[in-house]
This record gives C-alpha cells, structure tokens and sequence, in this order.
C-alpha cells in the first residue's frame, strides 16, 4: 500500500477495498440505495464518536440515514439487541431493497451482518471495519453471529457483505488494548500462512507499527483465499479455527460475574499457545516451531495464567463450541508454520497439559 492507493481483492464475490481513502469507491455503492430503499447506519457508542464524523466529512448524503448506536463491546452481541435494531428498522421504513453500513469493530459487523442477514428474510450490508481485529478479519467473509446465554457465537450464518471498506486511519483513535488485541488474529494468519508472512510477523517487535497497513492487507487476502475455497467452513475454512477453540472457551467463561474480562485478541492469543503445544504433542509440530510461537505472543500480549480450578468449566465451554467424538474434540491444529491441519482429535488429558504448558510460561 504506496501513497493514497486503494488495493481491492477480488477473490471472493464480493470486493474487499483497502486503503486511506476508499470513499469514491464506497459512495458508487451507496448512491443507488440512496435512492431505493435508504441506507440505514450501525455503529457504537465509541464508533459513533471517532469514525461517523470522518465518514460524513467524506459523504455528507449519509448525514440524513437512520443511525443506530450500540453500547460497546461484547455484551451488545446478543438476542436483545438484535431485537432493537429489527424495531428500529420497522419504525423507520426499512425495506426489502434498504442497505445497512456496519461502522465498527467485530461486534457490529457481527450483530450488523445477523441483523441484516434476518430483517425481511435479508437485506444487503456493508462492513466499514474500524478495529484491528475488524479490519484483518472480522469483517470479511461472511459469518455473522450472535452469543447466547453468555456463550460465544451460538448463534449464527452465513451471510456476504455487499462489499467491505477498510480504511486503517480509523485505527488512530482505537485505544491500545483493543489495537493489540488485534494482533491475535493477524499472528494466526501468518502461522497458517507460513512463508513470508510468517517470517514478517517473527521479525515484528512491538504493537505500533506503520506496517500495519501490510499487515492488514496480507491477512485480510489470506483469509480471502481460504474463505473462497471454503465459503461454508465444511474443510479448509476450519483452520481458521487455530486458537479458537480454546480461546473461544476463555472467553466466554470471562463473561461470568466475578470473572476478569478476556477481550478476544488475548483469548485467541492464549488459546494459540495453548493449541500450538497440542500441535507438537499431536500433531508433529517442532519444538522450536512451537517455541517461535509462544515467544511471538508472548511479547504482543501479557498473558494471564489459566487457573487450575478452572480446567474443568473451560472443558464445558470447549464442549458447547466443538462437536464431541467419543469424548475427543476435534481441533484446527498446524503441524508447522503453513501447514494447518483440521478435525484432530485430542483427549482431555491433552488439554489439561496445554493448559499447564501455558502457566509454565508465565512468570509469578
Ligand atoms: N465474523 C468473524 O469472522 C469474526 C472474526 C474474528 C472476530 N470476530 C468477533 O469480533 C469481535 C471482536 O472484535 P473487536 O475486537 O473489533 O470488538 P469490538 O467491536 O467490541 O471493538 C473493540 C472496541 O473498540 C472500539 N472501537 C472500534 N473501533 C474504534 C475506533 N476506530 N476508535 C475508537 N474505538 C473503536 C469499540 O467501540 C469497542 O469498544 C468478537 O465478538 C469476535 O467473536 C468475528
């Protein structure tokens, strides 16, 4: 990405725009729902304050759409607040032909794409991702999702943007946590990619980072690659999945009272390490791959050990996220950088000591 340049991919069937001002692209799109059924516009409350203003100032016509605001976060990711965006839509004339722009981190465009996904049995969106784990990954390739009952995604499909704009100037205003958080995502690509990226992403030193921008766009056109050979997840897409099972259990069981709260970056990043230990001990990844990784996310994120009273309610959560096998789990592994695996089968045990590999790591 040189200069003002915009790169599109095209690998999917819909365009993926990346670049400081995919503006004229994004108003072609929206002038013809302008004039059909309207535009509605979903953002959060922090969304709302950083990045509206930026892209009004760039297409003024929007200034007259229906806004509507979710609180931040996770907890906005749920049946009620699906709920009020189909009132809000209701009571404000939103028609088959009606487009939604999703203006936020993963979580709206999560929510935006169910919403959107369901309302008169689908209407078109777009995704303006202005988060890091948004702009690398959350906003391409068509899952939505909602949590029920305070467990992750439970609830979901499939469902294409019309298209989705990645503008990393809105990272200027995403505060740290949520930048580094970002990085999760991007790591992952990179060991499932192997190669150059992989390679770039060792040598990375820090979070902030002018490459970020390439860093963006190699995992956003990496995910665009696997998304296309798989667009329902029945094989390839599953190795998108490395970390996840884990980290998907961390996290939802940071939603209980009384629990510290995980974002999803640093639950992924955990469930990484602790899915590359279960790569070497199944699946042939080498020590000093795994070593590689665990140093690599070891310097991004502060990790938090797992406690060990904990083992068995993270067990409960692995079971709601993954089919069960004859009480294995079936997880997306790598036996090395750029060699992902899919649909391992791994006992309790051999979670347990992932588990305790990552303690190991962290320091009293
Ligand atoms: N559908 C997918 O393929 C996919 C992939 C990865 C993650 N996800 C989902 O994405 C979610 C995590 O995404 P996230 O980290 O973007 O969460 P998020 O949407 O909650 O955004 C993180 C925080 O940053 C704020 N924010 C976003 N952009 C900002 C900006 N430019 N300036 C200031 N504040 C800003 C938000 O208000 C929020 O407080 C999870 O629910 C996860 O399950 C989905």
């Amino acid at each position: 990405l040189k200069g003002d340049s915009c790169i599109r991919i095209e690998s999917l069937a819909y365009p993926v725009f990346i670049g400081p001002d995919p503006w004229k692209e994004l108003g072609h799109y929206l002038d013809s729902y302008l004039l059909k059924g309207g535009i509605f516009l979903l953002a959060d409350h922090n969304t709302n304050k950083h990045c509206l203003p930026v892209l009004l100032a760039k297409l003024p016509g929007l200034a007259r759409c229906p806004v509507f605001l979710v609180r931040p976060g996770e907890r906005s990711k749920n049946l009620r607040s699906l709920e009020r965006i189909w009132q809000w839509m209701i009571e404000n004339d939103a028609a088959r032909d009606s487009l939604l722009l999703n203006l936020g981190g993963g979580v709206v465009s999560d929510l935006g794409g169910f919403a959107a996904a369901t309302y008169r049995r689908g209407i078109k969106y777009i995704n303006i991702p202005t988060s890091l784990t948004g702009q690398a990954d959350a906003s391409i390739g068509g899952k939505t999702a909602l949590n029920i009952s305070g467990i992750k995604n439970q609830a979901g499909l499939f469902y294409d943007p019309l298209a989705v704009f990645i503008c990393p100037a809105f990272l200027d205003t995403l505060p740290k946590a949520h930048f580094i958080s970002g990085f999760a995502e991007i790591i992952k690509c990179a060991i499932l990619s192997g190669n150059g990226f992989w390679l770039k992403m060792k040598n990375h030193d820090g979070s902030t980072d002018e490459k970020i921008h390439e860093l963006i766009a190699e995992s956003a056109a990496f995910k665009c690659g696997i998304v296309k050979s798989d667009p329902f997840e029945l094989a390839a897409r599953k190795i998108l999945n490395f970390g996840h099972t884990v980290g998907h259990a961390l996290e939802s069981l940071s939603f209980m009272p009384g629990r510290a709260r995980m974002l999803h970056g640093e639950a992924v990043a955990a469930g990484m390490i602790c899915e590359a230990y279960l790569s070497y001990e199944t699946a042939g990844l080498h020590q000093s791959e795994l070593d590689e990784i665990r140093i690599l996310i070891g310097k991004t994120f502060s990790l938090r050990p797992v406690e060990s009273h904990s083992y068995q309610e993270i067990m409960n959560m692995i079971s709601h996220d993954k089919k069960k096998f004859g009480g294995s789990v079936g997880f997306s592994l790598i036996s090395g950088a750029g060699k992902p695996v899919f649909d391992k089968l791994v006992t309790r045990d051999q979670i347990i000591r992932s588990f305790e590999y990552y303690n190991s790591l962290i320091k009293p």
